[in-house]
């Protein structure tokens, strides 16, 4: 993603996605959802299971698994595009980066958890990466999607094959897709 004039006086990233939260579905969506499709090849929940999505942005992934769902997002503007968006914010939706996850959640608690394009803005990757692992449950199956071009892309890749076994990969677009599971 390529920060644009939109992003005129605005100094946090979360700002960023703040003054851009009203077009980015219409400018993003489409590309968004086919990496969900990507991910949701091994990503299967049934009703019952329960999701994390890290960065959620306007909680595309939300309606697209259907299945209990929480998500950290640090705009809050960005989570009220959604249609239920002022019911979610607090409750299923977390208004933080990843840095909170630690104190949002227990661990081994999610059957599911995703990162959509959003960690090539973690200024901690390995901390990150090994947060969001240890809130997966045994057995809980990761989808992540890193921004290939990020000037972090490696130190994530290699954050992955260090804190998990990578058992598919397949290009999106601009993106790439790592489902794993914990090491
Ligand atoms: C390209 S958008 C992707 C949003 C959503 N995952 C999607 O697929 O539509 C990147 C998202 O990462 C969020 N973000 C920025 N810094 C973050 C951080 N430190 N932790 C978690 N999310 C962050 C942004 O606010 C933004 O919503």
């Amino acid at each position: 993603m390529v920060f644009n004039e939109k992003y005129e006086g605005k100094t946090s990233i979360s700002g960023y996605y703040s003054a851009i939260s009203h077009s980015y579905d219409e400018l993003h969506g489409k590309e968004q959802f086919e990496k969900l499709k990507v991910i949701g090849k091994h990503v299967r929940p049934e009703k019952d299971d329960l999701i994390l999505d890290v960065g959620c942005g306007t909680c595309f992934s939300r309606d697209f698994f259907n299945c209990n769902f929480k998500g950290v997002e640090p705009s809050k503007d960005m989570v009220l595009r959604h249609s239920k968006g002022k019911f979610l914010v607090g409750k299923d939706v977390f208004i933080s980066g990843v840095e909170g996850l630690r104190g949002l959640f227990e661990e081994n608690l999610f059957d599911y958890v995703i990162c959509v394009t959003a960690a090539h803005h973690f200024m901690d990757v390995r901390r990150a990466f090994i947060d969001m692992r240890d809130l997966g449950k045994k057995g809980c199956v990761f989808g992540f999607s890193l921004l290939k071009g990020s000037g972090n892309y490696d130190e994530c890749v290699s954050a992955i094959n260090d804190f998990f076994v990578v058992i598919d990969e397949e290009d999106v677009q601009r993106d790439k897709v790592f489902i794993c599971r914990k090491k």
